[in-house]
């Protein structure tokens, strides 16, 4: 079956994308990097694996193409922090600082459109003022899949 696999190079995407967003800040090396540990501890818990078990190879290209959908991308990656309904209590968002954006709540989209929430998933939060906790995920989608990403949290926005 192809779900462990999956989750496995999952983890090793989130490894990719949170070191990224780590280069381009001048935190000191050896310290440990909020960002990877959470995304890390996020994947590990959602995919039933150990850090160790992560580990193993798989092309991540492969897990990319592998077939598509904005909620089940939204429950692997995003779940994580923002939890599976979006109420931003997921397991690896917990000790984060901003927390992580509740999608339910009215007053968050009061200020906020979709062009935003594209933005905020391509570039990071940090591209619109906001903390670089909420990391770029562009690479993982094309313009398509981006669209589908902020419709799918647009999805979760009370009336
Ligand atoms: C490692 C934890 C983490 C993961 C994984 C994560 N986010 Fe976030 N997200 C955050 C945090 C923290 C904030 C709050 C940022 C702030 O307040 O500046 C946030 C904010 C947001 C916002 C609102 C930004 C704004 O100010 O308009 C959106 C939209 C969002 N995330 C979407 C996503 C999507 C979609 C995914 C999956 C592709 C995702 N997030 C994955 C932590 C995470």
């Amino acid at each position: 079956m192809r779900i462990a696999p999956d989750l496995r190079g999952l983890a090793r995407i989130g490894r990719t994308l949170s070191s990224k967003v780590s280069g381009d800040s001048d935190q000191k090396k050896g310290e440990a990097d909020p960002i990877q540990q959470a995304v890390e501890r996020g994947l590990a818990a959602a995919s039933g694996y150990s850090e160790e078990e992560a580990e193993s190879e798989g092309p991540v290209e492969e897990v990319i193409a592998a077939g598509f959908s904005a909620q089940n991308s939204f429950g692997q990656i995003c779940a994580t922090c923002h939890g599976s309904g979006g109420e931003g209590d997921g397991a690896a968002g917990a000790a984060l600082d901003p927390a992580p954006a509740s999608f339910i709540d009215p007053a968050f989209w009061q200020d906020r459109d979709r062009d935003r929430i594209i933005t905020v998933i391509r570039d990071g939060a940090a591209a619109v003022g906001g903390s670089a906790l909420m990391a770029p995920w562009g690479a993982l989608y094309t313009d398509d899949q981006l669209e589908q990403m902020a419709d799918y949290v647009m999805s979760f926005r009370p009336n």
